[in-house]
């Protein structure tokens, strides 16, 4: 039997806020990235990712949608999504849009009727609780973005659940009438020709019961995973996914390794594969918030992915990243941005495409963009980072130097720079001010630059996706991890019937030795330019087969 189409491609994302804005209004937009499909082919991506564009108040950019049938107006018209839809597909990608339903906007007809009064018919809509004994929210829950889960509502008197922004209500999952609501609404994507869609905060979407009766002590992680958290999915696979072969794509913070494997079980998933968090909880202490930042180490990297290449066989699915919209850049964070940039964003390219499991690549990532160190707060824009700042220069007394040096090594904003795509006015996003100003560095760092550069991230990284689709082994083969000490190497095969890939890398800045007998090993790729057989060069990424 033919392995399914997801398990085949790499992936590619795109936040259309920052990809390519076609209009000159300083904002990406849906005609501004069918303007870049030749690029996007070229790539030889076989999914796309398209975070949120249905119509917003942009409280959390797209994450808080007013209406699921409706586009956001500055990025475009349902005419325009179906161009973009007919681009990809004429190009053989496929489209996969975000479905955030966890939760909607607070200007939601939905919410907007459920908060009108107690009796309404959608008052069970959403989570709606009396306040505790002494006025106060009815548990202690806090929001993701900082301070409570609980927003008051004078008019009624009750609180309202947000695990997000107070601009975001929870939906309330146990209620049938909104389920079969929300399935019908992803059906008539279903019939608009989405390929999938990437779950936002899926995980989240079963609250534990006796939520807010009082006596639930302990933090929001109690809404993870939940007990009818199965059921839901199941229904909804039953409801929305019966007889396609669309994708679903999990994004579950804080799911154990062991329930995955069961969720993308392929001989009964509930979902086809899933984002975990562990290798971005690296870098801070376990019970840390993100902004205390630890260094992140190759050999605690090395530990996570590999029990979880391990841990999802034999029927699981890994989705794999190193960077997205809510993350630092990849190459700042796990590489070296500055004199090793090119060679560790390579390395990185290396590593995303040779693990087990279906690569998504974070749109720029190609092209080796880096964290961006804005001058002040007030060039960011991202709630999350705008709520920490508050509180880490009140509650926790940080001076501004050294909140603002948390923000630019953590802030999502890293991630939301616009697209570099020439060394123009605006990186060649926008021909007016772009909503986010870009990163600096946009002036060597750019599409139009590393086109001309033989050795640049953006051709390797076209090479490495070539050789991925016509390597079976590095599809489907086993993920093999050959030492588990060296402190700078990370050394792997992947293992099918027929080949055998070895993956050296060194992650670096001094040369290393590669161990016989892998020196003897064929090279099918390398990310230096004058490769040594016996050793690997700082940051040098190596495929090796059989001589
Ligand atoms: C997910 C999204 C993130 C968003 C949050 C709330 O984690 O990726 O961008 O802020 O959910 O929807």
């Amino acid at each position: 039997m033919n392995p399914p189409w997801w398990k085949t491609c790499v992936a590619y994302q795109i936040y259309p806020r920052s990809f390519c804005d076609s209009d000159g209004d300083g904002v990406g937009d849906l005609r501004g990235i069918i303007s870049k499909l030749d690029y996007l082919e070229r790539l030889g991506i076989g999914m796309l990712w398209l975070c949120p564009v249905y119509a917003s108040p942009n409280d959390d950019n797209g994450y808080d949608i007013s209406d699921y049938e409706a586009l956001q107006p500055e990025f475009g018209t349902l005419d325009d999504w179906i161009a973009l839809r007919d681009g990809l597909h004429a190009r053989g990608i496929r489209l996969v849009m975000d479905l955030v339903a966890n939760h909607s906007s607070d200007e939601h007809a939905w919410f907007i009727e459920s908060r009108a009064a107690k009796d309404s018919a959608k008052r069970d809509w959403y989570i709606w609780r009396p306040p505790a004994a002494d006025g106060g929210p009815p548990n202690d829950w806090q929001s993701v973005f900082g301070g409570p889960a609980w927003e008051f509502d004078a008019a009624s008197g009750e609180y309202y659940l947000h695990l997000f922004s107070k601009k975001q209500p929870d939906l309330n999952w146990e209620n049938t009438a909104f389920r079969a609501e929300l399935f019908a609404m992803m059906r008539r994507w279903v019939e608009l020709g989405v390929d999938g869609f990437r779950m936002d905060v899926i995980n989240l979407i079963s609250k534990p019961e006796g939520l807010g009766a009082g006596g639930d002590e302990g933090g929001m992680d109690r809404a993870l995973n939940g007990p009818r958290m199965r059921d839901h999915l199941a229904e909804m696979r039953r409801e929305v996914f019966a007889g396609t072969d669309l994708v679903t794509i999990g994004e579950t913070p804080g799911m154990p390794l062991e329930l995955a494997r069961e969720v993308t079980d392929e001989r009964a998933p509930l979902l086809d594969m899933q984002f975990h968090f562990e290798h971005v909880d690296l870098d801070h202490a376990p019970g840390a918030s993100k902004w205390d930042c630890t260094p992140m180490t190759m050999p605690a990297l090395r530990a996570t992915l590999s029990r979880w290449q391990e841990g999802m066989e034999p029927h699981g699915w890994n989705s794999l990243y190193l960077g997205n919209h809510d993350q630092p850049r990849a190459v700042s964070r796990y590489g070296d941005d500055g004199r090793y940039r090119r060679e560790s964003a390579t390395l990185l390219m290396t590593l995303l495409l040779t693990l087990k499991g279906t690569p998504f690549i974070y749109q720029g990532d190609e092209i080796g963009m880096a964290n961006v160190a804005f001058d002040a707060i007030d060039d960011y824009r991202d709630i999350e980072t705008l709520n920490a700042w508050r509180w880490l220069t009140g509650e926790r007394g940080f001076d501004a130097a050294a909140a603002l040096a948390m923000i630019r090594t953590k802030s999502r904003d890293n991630a939301r720079t616009p697209m570099q795509w020439s060394a123009a006015p605006n990186a060649g996003f926008s021909t007016a001010t772009p909503w986010i100003a870009p990163n600096p560095d946009y002036a060597a760092h750019n599409v139009a630059a590393a086109e001309t550069d033989p050795d640049s991230v953006l051709h390797y990284t076209r090479r490495l996706i070539a050789l991925r689709r016509e390597t079976v082994a590095l599809q489907h083969g086993r993920y093999c991890l050959l030492d588990a000490e060296h402190p700078a190497l990370w050394l792997y095969e992947r293992l099918d019937a027929s080949t055998r890939c070895v993956i050296a890398l060194n992650f670096s800045a001094t040369a290393q030795a590669l161990p016989a007998p892998l020196n003897t090993m064929r090279r099918v790729l390398t990310n230096v330019r004058n490769p040594s057989a016996d050793t690997l060069a700082a940051w040098e990424a190596r495929i090796l087969v059989p001589a």
